[in-house]
């Protein structure tokens, strides 16, 4: 029998193994960006065509290759960034497994041309099949451009697998979000099919956050910042009102390197405990730094998954970092600052402190680093008390534009809608059936006294008890049936606007926007499309408080996207839903005697009152013989 195993040509070796790193657009995106911040580059531009299908290309100032470099930049496992095995522990740049460029050269046609500054002329490669076609001297300006052309070409199973182009271009949108982040000082822009989509000035943290993740987040940023000698962390997490249904804006980044770690998030979530509703998903933007020697990279092919020398630590460490830093904008002046229970189970935490462990542990760098101010979890006395309830959080010192209202914004009109109801059926204490309350089948409802609870839940007295309110629950349930009522009714009365904003959307949101456009007519809404992903908001309904049209569309395409995605509705009722949840008075706000007065009497001349459009109770109802027995009377 004659022997089988044979040796694989290189080029097939190659597309096998290109199959871990190259999976889409988006990763070559990433390692081509990641490949120009190394380089050192102050200015980067990615071009896509086709949403990268067609086209890839990224244009940095760096350092640039020499021709021999750059010839050898498509051998597998060639790379300047690492020599000896020890290198790996020690790393500081994004790449150093030689292997990105390797990958794409094997499974696309690349350009690649590259200038360093002290050479008088550039290099040209052409290369496909991981074979290089052309290679010549160009006059060029110093830096490098890599260009991929028809990723998969020779591999069309893979090709046929790519999905559509909206989706690709979801993934570049991400991936490219993830390094403009983590490098807020360097340059970026981004053109796809010759219109630009992102222009990223070189700037601070905060202002790229904004450029990336939107205005909503503008003067709603909590900063982080907490040293020790054995790591730092720094940057934003959301204040807890910008907290969405959705996991969208939450990136953790490990020496500057993009994670993906559901324990850090587990930390970060519990350190918003009790200031966001369960279901939601707080923003945020953290750097951690820590001794290259203390983390493994080397755990992923896409480098996303990363192994901390000591997880425990860091887990306590974000969990206390986000905590002090909410506590600064004190939301809840009664917040628990005991480190989360599963660190108080550490061995170290259960074993009794003997003076021996205590000197042993003052000795070390760690403690030395952690004095009381660096101490996560320290509370300058007075800061938490300046801001003691939303509303003082809410219109806290920092200037708000008018365009940029968030969550605020939702508020405003929504406050707004319960003045126009009471308006509209006059003085609550001049109505005729006042002294008789508000009746409903069961409950007959004293409307002279309500008192709001924790600034969230409405108490009223009842005839045979009272009811818990909860106002937010029960305003969705309002605005539901009202504008149910709308859809099937007169198209709703428009109030136009003084001012008509624009709004810029990504491509997606567009289509979405001009799916729902004649319902949202009918609902009152006035929007025109403008070109180029832009549209008009010339008028909105009556009810809503003009000013913050703009994040009111944003708004209500995201929680339309969430409600789309996770239950099946009809595009009308998904509508609907989501501008009730979007528009209701969230906890936190406080209502005045009348704004309690509409919003009960409203609730009450629902079709259902007692759950709110996705199902929850609206209210609770304690009746005097139940509270009785608890005495034991
Ligand atoms: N834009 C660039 N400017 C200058 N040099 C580059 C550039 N892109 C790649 N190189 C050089 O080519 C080498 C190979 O790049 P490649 O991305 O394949 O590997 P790597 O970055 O070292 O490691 P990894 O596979 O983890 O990304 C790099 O080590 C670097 O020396
Ligand atoms: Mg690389």
């Amino acid at each position: 029998m004659p022997d089988k195993i044979l040796l694989l040509p290189d080029n097939i070796a190659n597309q096998i193994a290109a199959g871990e790193v190259i999976q889409r657009p988006a990763s070559a995106v990433k390692e081509l960006l990641e490949n120009a911040v190394d380089a050192g580059a102050t200015e980067i531009k990615l071009i896509l065509q086709d949403s990268g299908k067609a086209l890839v290309q990224v244009i940095d100032n760096g350092s640039g290759m020499s021709d021999t470099d750059a010839r050898m930049s498509f051998e597998r496992h060639a790379t300047s960034k690492i020599q000896t095995i020890d290198d790996l522990f020690h790393i500081r740049t994004m790449g150093f497994r030689g292997e990105a460029l390797a990958s794409i050269a094997a499974v696309a046609q690349v350009e690649l041309k590259t200038k360093r500054a002290d050479d008088d002329a550039g290099t040209y490669i052409e290369i496909e099949n991981s074979l290089v076609k052309r290679q010549e001297l160009i006059a060029m300006a110093n830096g490098t451009s890599i260009a991929m052309k028809n990723l998969f070409f020779n591999v069309p199973a893979r090709r046929n697998f790519l999905k559509s182009n909206a989706a690709e271009m979801r993934h570049i949108v991400d991936e490219f979000t993830r390094v403009a982040l983590s490098f807020p000082q360097i340059f970026f822009s981004l053109i796809a099919n010759g219109q630009q989509v992102f222009h990223l000035e070189a700037g601070s943290l905060k202002q790229r956050i904004i450029q990336l993740l939107g205005h909503t987040y503008n003067a709603k940023l909590v900063s982080v910042k907490e040293e020790t000698d054995y790591m730092n962390i720094y940057g934003f997490v959301g204040k807890p009102e910008t907290a969405k249904k959705t996991r969208g804006d939450q990136y953790f980044f490990v020496n500057n390197r993009f994670i993906k770690s559901a324990y850090l998030n587990h930390a970060v979530m519990n350190a918003y405990q009790q200031m966001i509703a369960g279901d939601s998903f707080p923003m945020y933007v953290l750097f951690i730094d820590l001794e290259p020697t203390q983390v493994d990279v080397n755990v992923h092919p896409t480098k996303q998954e990363i192994k901390f020398e000591d997880e425990k630590i860091v887990y306590a460490f974000v969990q206390a970092a986000v905590k002090h830093a909410l506590a600064q904008f004190s939301v809840t002046p009664a917040l628990d600052f005991d480190l989360d229970s599963s660190i108080q189970h550490l061995p170290s935490v259960q074993q009794p402190f003997t003076e021996e462990r205590k000197s042993a542990a003052a000795s070390t760098s760690i403690f030395k680093g952690f004095t009381e101010r660096n101490q996560a979890h320290f509370i300058e006395p007075g800061r938490g008390a300046e801001l003691r309830n939303w509303r003082d959080f809410f219109e806290s010192s920092e200037p708000v534009p008018k365009d940029s209202f968030g969550g605020g914004g939702s508020r405003e009109s929504a406050v707004n809608s319960l003045q126009m109801n009471v308006e509209k059926e006059g003085d609550p204490f001049t109505l005729p059936d006042r002294r008789a309350g508000i009746h409903h089948s069961r409950l007959t409802i004293d409307d002279s006294r309500f008192t709001q609870l924790h600034n969230q839940f409405v108490l009223a007295e009842t005839e045979t008890g009272f009811i818990l309110i909860s106002q937010q629950a029960a305003h969705e349930r309002v605005i539901y049936e009202r504008l149910g009522d709308a859809m099937n009714g007169a198209v709703a009365t428009t109030q136009r606007s003084m001012f008509p904003v624009t709004v810029e959307l990504a491509q997606a949101d567009c289509v979405l926007l001009e799916e729902l456009m004649s319902d949202l007519q009918q609902l009152g809404y006035m929007i025109e499309p403008f070109g180029k992903n832009t549209f008009v908001i010339q008028g909105t309904p009556a009810d809503i408080e003009q000013g913050n049209e703009k994040i009111i569309i944003e708004k209500l395409l995201e929680q339309y996207k969430h409600f789309s995605s996770e239950l099946k509705f009809s595009k009308r009722e998904t509508l609907i839903r989501s501008l009730a949840k979007q528009q209701a008075i969230k906890p936190g706000q406080q209502l005045t005697e009348k704004e309690m007065q509409a919003l009960v009497r409203d609730l009450f001349s629902c079709k259902q009152t007692n759950s709110s459009p996705d199902g929850k109770p609206t209210y609770l109802e304690f009746k005097t013989e139940q509270l009785e027995k608890m005495f034991g009377r």
